[in-house]
């Protein structure tokens, strides 16, 4: 059978630096093999664009892969052909082999029928796992469909159980926690969750937005102007719904983004010249945590600030440690926030960690992620 996964983990000269997602992924191909399947595991590893380049081969993560099931694992150079033919004809039951990466090829991304059909004809059943490419319709996730059986994976179904109980029933109070750069990109996010949630909280670049939008001066930070009048009928959504908005009220703020930049906590009518925003400040994290500790449920996706370059990496931080000690469930959609929460060890206290970035905020806006609607038990 053929095993979709998303092995598209973030190397580091010539390493793995970062396995969860081969590790999450580990449940559904042990069941597999424990049972006697052959199982041939796919995946794409960053954006080649449809040509080989060497930095993007899977071998790092064959290597990893080994290690994690403590088996070697064969991978393949190809990722369709005779290699593939041959050595899945050579397969024994229980045998793990891994193939080149998906997006070597042309037709992955096009999802070509042709390129589709030739990725089904070595195997006789397709199992989806990749949850964090189920957003794209691609011809290992979609297209392939067309030519055999396709099942859910274990993991593909614990995020769609796991991300939608915030959808459907969420315990109450139910917070939304939204950070990164920009509104842009979790706007109808920030929709959804205002039907959804009890609480909203936003911060990050983007509740520099807001921000301006109430008509604070920001200085030189970060913000997107043409957004001003979403972000003022967004917070004009929220005082005719349940949710309550709650944007930062103080900030961290320096001249340059540098490791070590003096920083000061300001106000956010106290931003003067070349200041920009880069982090919440103390009390923002004080008044989060009041949420927080008072909420049954919480689902958090994107940092509070640039938390990869210290001192700007406190909000982040401290918000993860309240999130991690709080008795509620807790949901983490994906993305840059999982480093930082594996970083502080802290992972481990997380009700459930999303392996979705794109595919997770897609799912939590409520539309039908292709590579999913395609699955026989969808
Ligand atoms: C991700 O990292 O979000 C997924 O692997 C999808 O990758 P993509 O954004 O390059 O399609």
């Amino acid at each position: 059978m053929l095993v979709r996964v998303d092995f598209n983990v973030p190397l580091d000269q010539g390493k793995v630096r970062d396995d969860a997602r081969i590790r999450a992924a580990l449940p559904t191909i042990k069941a597999l093999t424990s049972q006697g399947a052959q199982v041939i595991l796919a995946s794409h590893l960053g954006r080649p664009k449809g040509k080989p380049v060497p930095d993007l081969k899977m071998d790092p993560v064959a290597t990893r892969l080994g290690e994690l099931l403590g088996d070697p694992v064969t991978k393949i150079d190809q990722v369709v052909g005779p290699s593939v033919d041959e050595a899945a004809a050579s397969m024994k039951n229980g045998d793990v082999i891994l193939l080149e990466n998906l997006r070597f090829e042309e037709g992955e991304e096009k999802n070509d029928p042709s390129f589709a059909k030739k990725l089904a004809e070595p195997v006789d059943i397709f199992v989806n796992d990749a949850f964090g490419t189920a957003h794209r319709a691609h011809a290992s996730t979609a297209g392939i469909t067309d030519y055999i059986p396709a099942v859910a994976g274990l993991l593909m179904k614990k995020e769609i159980e796991e991300l939608s109980r915030c959808l459907e029933s969420p315990a109450r109070p139910f917070t939304a926690i939204l950070g990164g750069a920009k509104v842009s990109d979790k706007i109808k996010v920030i929709y959804r969750f205002l039907q959804l949630a009890d609480y909203l909280l936003i911060g990050g670049g983007m509740a520099n937005t807001f921000l301006a939008a109430r008509g604070y001066n920001l200085g030189d930070s970060l913000l997107e102007k043409d957004l001003l009048d979403e972000a003022k009928s967004i917070m004009q959504e929220s005082e005719n719904s349940r949710c309550r908005l709650v944007l930062p009220l103080d900030l961290v703020v320096a001249e340059e983004l540098k490791a070590g930049s003096p920083e000061r906590v300001v106000y956010p009518d106290e931003i003067r010249g070349a200041w920009k925003v880069f982090d919440i400040g103390p009390e923002t994290v004080n008044n989060f945590s009041t949420y927080v500790e008072r909420s049954s449920m919480i689902v958090w996706n994107g940092p509070m600030g640039v938390y990869e370059t210290p001192p700007f990496n406190h909000g982040t931080e401290q918000l993860a440690r309240i999130i991690a000690q709080c008795r509620s469930h807790s949901i983490v959609g994906g993305g840059d926030l999982v480093a930082a929460l594996e970083a502080q060890g802290l992972a481990s206290k997380i009700g459930f960690i999303s392996t979705g970035g794109g595919a997770t905020l897609e799912f939590w806006e409520g539309k039908e992620l292709p590579g999913i609607s395609v699955l026989q038990d969808n």
